[in-house]
This record gives C-alpha cells, sequence and structure tokens, in this order.
C-alpha cells in the first residue's frame, strides 16, 4: 500500500513521534510512505516529501511537525473545486490511503473525505485538549510543562515585587490548559471559556489573600475567556472561521481591571507559541507513538474512517464522526473542584 500522511492545524509536541510511529509500524506491514507537506495544502497542491525509516528514525525528540502545517481547508464553501482536486491528486499520486493527524478541524476535513470516498484514518491532536473521543490528546503534557515552568517564574517575581501576576494561555474554546496549569502551579485564580467571568468576585478574593498576608498572586487566564468588552473591536477569522484570539488582548485586559479594583500593581504575560514549541514530553511521545501506530494497523485493517484514541489505558479505534461531532470542554464540576482549593 502506499500511504499519505499529513499533519494539519496548530502544530504541537508529539507530532513528530506520532509520524514516526505510523512509519515505522506501517513499515511492518509493508507499506510505502509518501509525505503530504503543509496539511490539506500538501494535497491540494500535490506537495509531497520523502518519508521513510531513514527520515523518521530520529525525530521522536523533536517538537513541531516535519511534515509542516498549515490551516487550509479544502472544503471553504468559496472554493468549492478544492475537495474535488483533494480526491483526483489522491489518486494521481497513485495513493491507497491517507493518515490524517489533527484537531477537530483537519479530523473534520478527514471525515469529509472518508465520506467522498478517500480511505481515510485520523491520528488526533491537540494542544486544547478539546477533541470528543479520546481521553487526551499528545501536545497537552508538553504545552500544560510549558505553562508551569513559565508560571512558577511569574510567582517567583511577583512576590519579590509584591505584584499580581496574570499568565495567559491558548486554548481556544476550551480551558483545560488553563485549569491544568493554574491547579499545577497553584495559582490564586483560574479563568477558563467554560465558566463566565466574575470579576468583582475574583477581585474580592486576590484582596482577602493580600489581606492575609499573602503578598503576590497569579492569575491563569484562558485566551477564549467571555469578555464581551473585548470582541467590540474588528477581528480576523481563519479559514475555518475560527477568531484569532491573540487580538482580544485578554491578559492586558485582566491586569488593567485587577490594579483597578483590587489596587495592586499588576503585570501580565502572555505564554503565545512559546507553549507549542520544543521537545515534547515523555508522556507526550509515548501516546504519539502509541495513537501512530495503531493508525498503521486501522490502514492494513482497512478501517477508514476511524480514529486512534486513548481511552484509559488502552488505545483502541472510534468513528472520525464521533470525534468531530462536538468539542469536548471543561466540565462545571471539575472547574468547580479546582475552585474549592484555589479561591481559599
Ligand atoms: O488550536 C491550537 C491553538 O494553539 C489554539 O490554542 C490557539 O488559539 C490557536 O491554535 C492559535 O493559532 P495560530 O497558531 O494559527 O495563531
Amino acid at each position: 500500500m502506499r500511504v499519505g500522511v499529513l499533519t494539519g492545524g496548530g502544530d504541537c509536541p508529539g507530532l513528530n513521534p506520532a509520524i514516526r510511529g505510523v512509519v515505522m509500524r506501517g513499515l511492518q506491514h509493508g507499506f510505502e510512505f509518501v509525505g503530504l507537506e503543509l496539511g490539506w495544502k500538501g494535497l491540494l497542491e500535490k506537495r509531497t516529501v520523502p518519508l521513510n525509516l531513514e527520515v523518521v528514525e530520529d525525530i521522536i525528540r523533536l517538537g513541531g511537525t516535519m511534515l509542516g502545517s498549515s490551516r487550509t481547508n479544502p472544503f471553504r464553501k468559496d472554493r468549492a473545486e478544492d475537495a474535488e482536486r483533494c480526491v483526483q491528486n489522491f489518486r494521481e499520486l497513485g495513493l491507497d490511503a491517507l493518515v490524517a493527524l489533527g484537531g477537530e478541524d483537519t479530523l473534520g476535513v478527514a471525515h469529509k473525505m472518508f465520506r467522498l470516498g478517500l480511505p481515510t484514518v485520523g491520528v488526533p491532536k491537540t494542544m486544547d485538549n478539546d477533541l470528543e473521543g479520546t481521553d487526551c490528546t499528545f501536545g497537552v503534557d508538553s504545552a500544560v510543562s510549558v505553562a508551569v515552568d513559565a508560571a512558577d517564574r511569574l510567582i517567583d517575581t511577583g512576590k519579590s515585587h509584591r505584584r499580581i501576576m496574570v499568565l495567559e494561555v491558548m486554548g481556544r474554546h476550551a480551558g483545560w490548559v488553563a485549569l491544568y496549569t493554574g491547579l499545577a502551579a497553584g495559582a490564586d485564580w483560574i479563568l477558563i471559556p467554560e465558566v463566565p467571568v466574575d470579576l468583582e468576585e475574583m477581585c474580592r478574593a486576590l484582596r482577602a489573600k493580600w489581606e492575609r498576608g499573602r503578598h503576590t498572586a497569579l492569575v491563569v487566564a484562558s485566551e477564549g475567556i467571555e469578555l464581551p468588552v473585548l470582541d467590540t473591536e474588528d477581528i480576523t477569522v481563519d479559514a475555518f472561521g475560527h477568531v484569532t484570539l491573540k487580538q482580544r488582548r485578554v491578559a492586558e485586559f485582566l491586569a488593567h481591571e485587577i490594579e483597578e479594583r483590587v489596587g495592586i500593581e499588576t503585570r501580565y504575560a502572555v505564554l503565545g507559541h512559546i507553549q507549542r514549541g520544543g521537545a515534547p514530553t515523555a508522556f507526550d511521545r509515548i501516546l504519539g507513538t502509541r495513537v501512530g501506530l495503531r493508525a498503521a494497523d486501522l490502514v492494513r485493517d482497512q478501517q477508514w474512517g476511524m480514529m486512534a484514541a486513548l481511552r484509559g489505558t488502552e488505545v483502541i479505534a472510534v468513528p472520525l464522526e464521533h470525534a468531530v461531532a462536538r468539542l469536548k470542554t471543561v466540565p462545571l464540576e471539575l472547574y468547580e473542584e479546582a475552585k474549592s482549593i484555589f479561591s481559599q
């Protein structure tokens, strides 16, 4: 079999281990691989790169994706011909199967390609952890580790200068990264998109902590929190219709509000893409490898339209349809559990 492999959407640590897992297992099944560069753009424009044992053997420790990535969407309404061109290119490249590594957008396209008749399987990835059908995705552990390191550093300097520190992390519509970072760093308040922001309550709690002698505080906020005042400006969207969240300047807004309301000097840091780069953690290397090799098995078994997913400690097959049906957001009970600690 000749198998095309692509990585789409925002990159994250764990993609290279997963590509390596797909290829090393696939070679055992006798497959030949073709790397498609820059996500769906690679299929759309027939941009290929070599993908063999030599190329993947040593990439387990590397961040990013050796195939490159993009947010190209071949199902854009204004470019009706793109999806058909992908199907045609699949045939012209002599491919027998396609493995797509990605989050809700990339796997949403994979599911549509499968429905158009392409033999496709998926590998879940996202640092946002918002993909249904799998307990967690590689990328999250690495991103949270970087964010916790940043949070620890902010607390050190915040303590020295008697300041409140705000850390903004990624996560789009799901607060997993903010919640896990805040919990692991011992944050004083955590704000996530799933829970309406109550500035009054947060500032009262920060003031109370200050008065009982805690002369610093860390607020961890997700870039996607609901603050209507931030959405009034002109905003841009990507090819999948997602708002570019960095334009909202969440941390800057929060720091200003906290300083005004609590009366304590407040500084902020936006972690941005720093949390997407760097070497994957051991957990992400292992998870990436495991879902990758399972995806190669799905190809061997012709389980088209399926994705390799983590359930408990097992890697199983779940329908792509299920994975992209809705976003996996933070349950309120989990946030409340965390709040019982951070609000103390
Ligand atoms: O989907 C992953 C993610 O890192 C989100 O958390 C974030 O909102 C987005 O990508 C940023 O996208 P870009 O790298 O295109 O700015």
